[in-house]
């Protein structure tokens, strides 16, 4: 298949594999890699001395080897609150990662480092006012984060979003996240303008992701009903799915928080602060045998039915899109 994304950044079939914190993992992007998408994972997976960088000589020795036109990329979080976004990045840009998805913040210095040595910038955006910025810098794409996303899930819907973005930007590359995980989902967003889909929640239930075993059955078990918003693990909303920790700690900030988070001498310090102890919770809860379990999820786990290698799950979406096309045409010729 042949679409901007896939020009772009060299694969075969228009899917990223997205950055899930503490879920992705050098395995799942291999996999990914080998399977002719791009595997992708944030550089807060690797917070440990020199970790990273093992890493990143791991992905660059595989993409050598790879038989498929297969790529990686990392997501850096570039929020000033993020303490590691510097020191990551320099990393990064040593090691010539191929790709990059920025969320947050300006993506301004990741894309003129990498643009040094021709490296893809992808921003995240939930909307048109933060696309504009980050196409007046220069961005090579946009993810486009609409609702019922895993994690920091936009306000509007992709059938609006979409082809809104292709519309103001017709010549940069827009990717679809948010609620897809079967290749019906992928050919609905390919028919609206997207060039491609980044793919989340769908990835959490595969058999190489690091997390507890609870973790996962809860995503094949759980529903589109089950996925509540939450603002105590960032600050800024998050999906998760309703458990009963979730609901003991709630959704919305209090007002002492809400003051903290917006009053401009206490501001950073406390969303730092917000942020550490949401990831310090999130990081307890994937260990197995945990009871305080907050999970990030988005509204697909609606439509996800079994634990299964990366592989096999690429290799479905990529059959069910044809299929799916193929159908598509009965229906209409
Ligand atoms: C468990 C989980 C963790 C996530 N962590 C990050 C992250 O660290 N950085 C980021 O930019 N997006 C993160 N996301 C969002 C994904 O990159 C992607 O936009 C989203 O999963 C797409 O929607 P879907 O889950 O419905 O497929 C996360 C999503 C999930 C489900």
């Amino acid at each position: 298949m042949t679409t901007q994304l896939t020009k772009s950044i060299s694969i075969d079939f228009p899917i990223i594999m997205a950055p899930m914190f503490l879920v992705s993992n050098e395995a799942m992007v291999i996999a990914g890699m080998n399977s002719g998408i791009a595997g992708t994972f944030p550089t807060l997976n690797y917070r440990k001395e020199g970790e990273l960088e093992l890493v990143l000589d791991n992905l660059n020795e595989e993409k050598k080897r790879l038989k498929v036109n297969g790529t990686y990329g990392v997501n850096l979080i570039v929020q000033k609150t993020n303490i590691l976004y510097e020191k990551h990045l320099k990393i990064c840009v040593e090691k010539k990662v191929p790709f990059y998805i920025t969320s947050l913040g300006s993506p301004k210095t990741v894309i003129e480092q990498a643009h040094g040595y021709g490296a893809k910038v992808f921003c995240d955006v939930t909307n048109i006012a933060h696309a504009q910025k980050c196409f007046d810098l220069g961005c090579d794409g946009f993810i486009a984060v609409g609702q019922g996303a895993g994690g920091h899930a936009g306000p509007y819907t992709l059938q609006v979003l979409i082809p809104s973005l292709h519309r103001h930007f017709p010549n940069t590359p827009v990717i679809a996240a948010g609620g897809i995980a079967t290749g019906s989902g992928i050919l609905s967003m390919l028919t609206i303008g997207a060039a491609g889909v980044s793919v989340g929640t769908r990835f959490i239930a595969c058999t190489e992701a690091g997390v507890s075993n609870e973790y996962k059955n809860a995503i094949v078990s759980s529903g589109m009903n089950d996925i509540v918003m939450t603002d105590k693990i960032s600050g800024t909303p998050s999906t998760v799915i309703n458990t009963a920790f979730a609901k003991k700690i709630g959704y919305k900030q209090n007002w002492l928080e809400r003051a903290l988070s917006t009053n401009s001498r206490t501001k950073k310090l406390f969303k730092m602060w917000v942020q550490l102890s949401g990831m310090k919770k999130l990081e307890a809860a994937i260990h197995p045998g945990n009871y305080n379990t907050l999970w990030i999820a988005g509204q697909s786990v609606e439509l996800i039915n079994e634990i299964a290698p990366c592989k096999d799950i690429i290799e479905r979406m990529k059959a069910e899109t044809i299929e799916a096309y193929k159908e598509l045409g009965k229906t209409i010729g």
